[in-house]
């Protein structure tokens, strides 16, 4: 394990799907920083699953906590921090991000997330009727959005979680 001083919070970014939490996992174990997690922190202080939020307060209520918990946990102390694939698109949240870190995106096609995604029931906007088109959809908007992070890696069926946690610290050094 290396000890790493970082200067700024890591963050990452990207579709459901692409990694975020086990790359950033993976690489905050790596570089002995801790990991953080605004999905799992909004999950722990409402006590609710995220597709039980969206149900019941609405997405806007679910936005509103996830831009309170990113600006809590940037301020509270470094480490690598997982966002949601919503949180890097409103722009408040880019600027709260690229004041207090440095994003990166994880850059995963579309046939990989959806491999990724397709067997899983906890993403909200992706129940309906052809999950398939709207990951598509969401993609599409996004993609263009996400490339606005300061750094971007490759996200590829061929490499692992841990050569993923490689190659992001590669693009950080
Ligand atoms: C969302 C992605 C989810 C979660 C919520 C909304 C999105 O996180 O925050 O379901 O808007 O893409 P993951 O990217 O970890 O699946």
């Amino acid at each position: 394990q290396l000890d790493m001083k970082l200067k700024k919070t890591v963050v990452m970014v990207g579709m459901m799907g692409a990694g975020k939490t086990a790359v950033g996992r993976a690489l905050a174990a790596k570089i002995g920083v801790p990991f953080l997690d605004s999905d799992a922190e909004i999950v722990k202080a409402a006590n609710m699953a995220i597709a039980e939020i969206f149900e019941r307060d609405g997405e806007a209520f679910f936005r509103q906590k996830e831009t309170q918990v990113i600006e809590r946990l940037l301020d509270e102390e470094r480490g690598i921090l997982s966002t949601g694939g919503g949180a890097f698109l409103a722009e408040a949240n880019r600027d709260l991000i690229s004041d207090k870190g440095v994003a990166v995106w994880l850059d995963a096609d579309l046939d990989l997330l959806w491999q990724r995604v397709r067997h899983k029931d906890t993403r909200p906007l992706l129940h309906t009727p052809n999950p398939r088109q709207t990951l598509k959809e969401i993609y599409e908007v996004r993609v263009p959005v996400y490339a606005k992070a300061e750094l971007s890696v490759k996200a590829d069926a061929k490499y692992s979680i841990e050569d993923m946690a490689d190659r992001v610290l590669e693009a950080l050094l």
